[in-house]
């Protein structure tokens, strides 16, 4: 299995990848990296393990973003993989890749999610709304912010003294599980898409 990761900034959850394909934990080879924005620390971890890496700037590329990405990974991924990655992506890319681009976000969607909901933002919101449970979810990415049908959720508490910072700390962890687990159902050809709905068939050797 082929797989691009796309990233706009710090990349733990591009290095969570790289660590469990390390470990063996997950069987894929990651071709490309792509970051929408120069400095990326993620693209250094990219380097670090040899792979190729991309920077379109979106301020660059503008609405061309999307087309350049498909350009770069068409025919050549089975998976591409959102890891932090703030643009919105439309057109063929979105037709071509249709259930096949994965993006993890910071909260329990439906909550805390949608444009602008992204990074510290996302935690600043739940601790203000007082919830008592945030986490993240993985979804398929469809061709609106945060909508596609739901792959995993995973669950934290929210503590009455916790700051955005110390929640966010305790999702990301959480997030760093999510994510491998999610491709490597995918991997595994144990995801099945049916409207809204994802079946894991997670009973497989
Ligand atoms: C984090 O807020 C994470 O929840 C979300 O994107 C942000 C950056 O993550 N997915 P990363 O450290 O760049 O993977």
């Amino acid at each position: 299995h082929k797989i691009a990761v796309l990233i706009s900034g710090g990349g733990s959850n591009l290095q969570s990848i790289i660590d469990n394909i390390e470990t063996g934990y997950l069987k894929c080879s990651i071709e490309a990296v792509i970051s929408d924005r120069e400095g990326a620390y993620g693209i250094e971890r990219a380097k670090a393990f040899g792979i190729k890496t991309y920077v379109l700037d979106r301020k660059l590329y503008g609405e061309k973003l999307s087309d350049e990405i498909y350009k770069i990974l068409k025919d050549k991924v089975d998976l591409i993989v959102l890891a932090g990655f703030l643009s919105i992506l439309k057109g063929a890319l979105l037709r071509e890749f249709k259930n096949r681009i994965i993006n993890i976000h910071p909260s329990l969607i439906p909550s805390f999610c949608g444009k602008g909901m992204y990074g510290m933002k996302v935690h600043e919101k739940a601790i203000e709304y007082g919830v008592k449970f945030s986490g993240c979810t993985v979804h398929f990415v469809d061709d609106d912010t945060d909508t596609g049908p739901i792959i995993l959720q995973r669950v934290v508490p929210v503590y009455s003294f916790d700051t955005p910072k110390s929640l966010q700390e305790r999702v990301l962890r959480e997030e760093h599980r999510a994510l491998p687990d999610a491709i490597r159902y995918i991997i595994k050809g144990a995801v099945t898409v049916k409207g809204r709905n994802v079946i894991i068939n997670d009973m497989q050797p």
